[in-house]
């Protein structure tokens, strides 16, 4: 652990398809004492969603918070407060993060992306998009980006990458499966640089 004196507590936000696989290795990173965070809450859109199944199963709080409500950005907000939350994680969230979030939460929302960005971002780069693209580009190298959240699509400041080869006879599958492995060690790590950044200004 480095130098934070207090957990991060950490509202995770899931996508309505998503796995949930890098909320839960954040998750398993929190409770194995890895890094100096707890899950305060994970957030989704739909109830039933694989991800928020996974974080029930692992006895995390949940909310459902419905993406179509009118005051969507707001309510995100509430659930966020209820719980006492320090950083914002989206983990397979799909949309713009409300304005009102990115606001209230500057500098401690993070996303992570599978690819290297600022290469193979934007709008209409993810999942197997993003993969495709870098075979198609016959990049050499792939990995993931874990960056902070502004309003424009995957381009806010990068805190942390890894990198990982891209094969020869790579697939979107194989390629996606070998960053996956890369992102469940990142997005831990770099909710631990910037918690102990957070605490390092305000010491
Ligand atoms: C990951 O590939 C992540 O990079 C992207 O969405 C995917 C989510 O996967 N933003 P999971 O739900 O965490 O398994």
């Amino acid at each position: 652990m480095g130098l934070a004196t207090r957990k991060a507590r950490l509202g995770i936000f899931v996508g309505v398809k998503g796995r949930g696989s890098n909320m839960s290795a954040i998750a398993d990173a929190c409770t194995a004492g890895h890094i100096p965070a707890e899950v305060a809450v994970v957030i989704g859109q739909v109830s039933g969603s694989p991800a928020l199944e996974k974080a029930r199963s692992m006895g995390l709080k949940t909310e459902v918070v419905s993406s179509k409500e009118a005051q969507y950005g707001p309510l995100l907000i509430k659930k966020l407060q209820e719980a006492s939350v320090d950083l914002v994680c989206l983990a397979g969230y799909m949309r713009i993060l409300p304005s009102e979030v990115v606001d209230e939460y500057q500098g401690r929302t993070l996303n992570i992306h599978p690819a290297l960005l600022p290469k193979f971002g934007g709008q209409g780069m993810y999942g197997s998009h993003v993969h495709q693209a870098v075979l198609d580009a016959g990049e050499s190298e792939s990995g993931c980006t874990v960056h902070v959240v502004n309003n424009v699509y995957d381009e806010g400041e990068i805190v942390l990458q890894r990198t990982c080869p891209v094969l020869p006879n790579d697939t979107v599958e194989s390629l996606s499966s070998r960053v996956l492995a890369e992102e469940h060690l990142a997005y831990p790590a770099a909710i631990e640089l910037v918690w102990n950044r957070i605490n390092t200004y305000q010491a």
